[in-house]
């Protein structure tokens, strides 16, 4: 009997990461930040001096990451730990998400990342981040939400963010970099970033958090 999913995808910036976190902690299931593993190849490779086209290499990385997500205190981020040294800073750079991206339009690096992937699935049940969680990784998940925003307001979220954190960058370089990441996850021929057929498409332009939280509850018959 597998354990019950619901499948979060969506463009970077539309506020999936806050919203699986307030989901899973609500519902008291585990959560899959599975963005966080395309992330953690890239860090990987570049400590162990693999160039981003180096695919052979880039599988063999993916595929023996030394990674363990602690939990923490509910509303923080989970803590990734990278053959235990904590990575959370490092993999949340906009750099190591390009390189994410890089990486992730490779199929046999999304292979060598899958069954990891599916083993976050346990009882009680788990709220999965992503771009291909109901596509690809969890396709009979009985609940699939694909999360989007304009991509002025996603470059306004985060733009706020990396202020916050005292990042020195223009709106306009942040927008840019939203459009060269959507476009290079929407248009790759592996697992390209896309609704499931049967997803239910929430647009967050213009909501609250709350609010989101409401529509995506609603979604999982939760609310
Ligand atoms: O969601 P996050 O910004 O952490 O993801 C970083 C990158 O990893 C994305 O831009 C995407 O290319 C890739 N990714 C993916 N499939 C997933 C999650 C992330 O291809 N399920």
């Amino acid at each position: 009997q597998l354990a019950a999913v619901i499948t979060v995808d969506g463009p970077g910036g539309s506020g999936k990461g806050t919203i699986t976190q307030m989901l899973a902690r609500k519902l008291g299931w585990h959560l899959l930040d599975s963005g966080a593993l395309y992330r953690l190849t890239a860090l990987a490779a570049e400590r162990q001096g693999v160039a981003l086209d180096n695919e052979p290499a880039l599988v063999v990385v993916a595929a023996g990451l030394d990674v363990t997500f602690e939990p923490t205190a509910p509303g923080e981020p989970t803590k990734v730990l990278l053959a235990g040294e904590d990575v959370n800073a490092a993999i949340r750079t906009e750099q190591c998400g390009n390189n994410a991206s890089k990486v992730a339009v490779m199929q046999s690096v999304r292979d060598a990342l899958l069954q990891r992937q599916r083993d976050f699935r346990k009882a009680p049940g788990l709220v999965a981040d992503g771009r291909d969680m109901g596509t690809v990784v969890f396709p009979d998940a009985p609940v699939k939400i694909f999360l989007t925003a304009s991509a002025e307001e996603r470059a306004q979220r985060r733009f706020s963010q990396l202020l916050q954190a005292g990042v020195d960058v223009s709106i306009a370089n942040v927008l840019e970099e939203i459009r060269v990441r959507d476009e290079r996850d929407m248009n790759r021929s592996a697992a390209p970033l896309k609704p499931a057929d049967d997803a239910q498409v929430i647009d967050s332009t213009g909501l609250s958090i709350e609010e989101v939280l409401g529509r995506c509850m609603a979604a999982a018959g939760q609310a």
